[in-house]
């Protein structure tokens, strides 16, 4: 329908040409966007990709492995091979694809965690409310849920919802870290804290790559276990330590700051905050590094700006270009010395002292 030949009508208004078919076709396909993540989202929850991981199966094989409705299971995998995250093999029989490997829960680079959140219970009902966030310029999240994402995440009796939360942010961080990892400059570093750091998943790759670093993690009370039960996975717990703490009252002292997808969860006061934090207690000669997302030129397509959305629904923070970082920083006492890519369309911001 996106072909001209076939549009029912090519119009101009002003100098735009309008195409009224092929924007309906257009606009269906981006409505179809919240069919994609609730497929994703069942498929995820179900795990079909580790049901199908060591061979092709029937919906009802599946079914009855997961427990499911048998015809359900089966509407569901054919979205999903349409989808290309599940292959059909013919006679009812569906395989996985390379992104439906994805979706298993225990292979490396699995993003099925980070699907799980951001189509779940609490990211979900913070979107119901989206054009209220637009109107009054503030995430809805603590109408949605009765407190803020952060404090909701914190309650003990979301503690599973929590614990998948530090999860997606590992599946995330797997696209990232290892390009963050590769261009830190730990010259003259012994102690590093991931402020905010979840699993720890930064801070851990950092010190297998630099045996010689001690680290550490600060975040709050209740997500600092998953840190330490990941240091022991791997293996570091004797160079490694977590605090439960709040970034807006301090900091541990340090030789390198982690901030990695953090300040674009506030607004530009509590970045300060958390940034004069740092400065106040950084090691002489210690530095900071961020890694985030960029917001590059308007109009073009961009990730950063579609993921600022979704810190305005949900965490009521903001995706920011260089400009505005460049800001942040100088209002803190910090001066950005390098910016490089470390993934797709993420960037580590290197911060010394001024
Ligand atoms: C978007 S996640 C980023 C996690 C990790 N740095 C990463 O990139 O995977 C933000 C983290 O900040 C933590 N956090 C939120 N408020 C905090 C506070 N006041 N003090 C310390 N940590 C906090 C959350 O628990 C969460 O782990």
């Amino acid at each position: 329908m996106a072909d001209k030949t076939q549009s029912s009508e090519v119009d101009e208004i002003g100098d735009v040409a309008v195409d009224p078919a092929a924007d309906a076709a257009g606009l269906m396909d981006m409505l179809l966007g919240v069919v994609r993540i609730q497929v994703l989202h069942a498929f995820a929850s179900l795990r079909v990709a580790d049901h199908v991981a060591d061979g092709a199966r029937t919906a009802q094989e599946v079914a009855e492995r997961e427990g499911s409705h048998v015809r359900a299971t089966y509407r569901l995998m054919r979205a999903a091979a349409s989808l290309g995250v599940l292959s059909y093999e013919g006679e009812g029989r569906f395989g996985l694809t390379g992104r439906g490997r994805l979706l298993r829960s225990d292979v490396p680079g699995s993003l099925r965690a980070f699907v799980l959140v951001q189509a779940g219970h609490a990211h979900w009902q913070s979107w119901g409310l989206f054009p209220d966030a637009v109107r009054e310029g503030a995430s809805q999240a603590k109408k949605a849920l009765g407190a803020d994402i952060f404090d909701y995440l914190a309650r003990p009796d979301n503690a599973e919802e929590a614990a998948l939360f530090a999860e997606s942010m590992a599946d995330l961080s797997s696209l990232t870290i290892k390009g963050a990892v590769h261009e830190a400059d730990t010259a003259g570093v012994s102690t590093v804290v991931d402020v905010g750091g979840a699993n720890g998943q930064f801070v851990l790759e950092l010190m297998t790559a630099h045996p010689h670093l001690h680290g550490q993690v600060l975040d709050l009370p209740h997500a600092v276990e998953g840190a330490r039960a990941e240091a022991a996975k791997r293996g570091l717990s004797d160079r490694f330590s977590a605090v439960g703490g709040d970034f807006f009252v301090g900091v541990p002292a340090a030789d390198l700051y982690l901030l990695k997808t953090v300040l674009h969860d506030w607004d530009d006061d509590r970045c300060t905050t958390i940034l004069r934090n740092c400065r106040a207690a950084v090691n002489d000669g210690g530095r900071v590094l961020v890694v985030e997302t960029l917001v590059g030129e308007i109009g073009k397509p961009d990730f950063a700006v579609l993921s600022d959305m979704g810190m305005l629904a949900v965490t009521n923070g903001i995706e920011r270009d260089q400009e505005e970082f460049d800001a942040l920083f100088a209002a803190s006492g910090w001066r950005r010395s390098r910016t490089h890519p470390v993934g797709p369309g993420y960037f580590a911001l290197e911060l010394e002292a001024v």
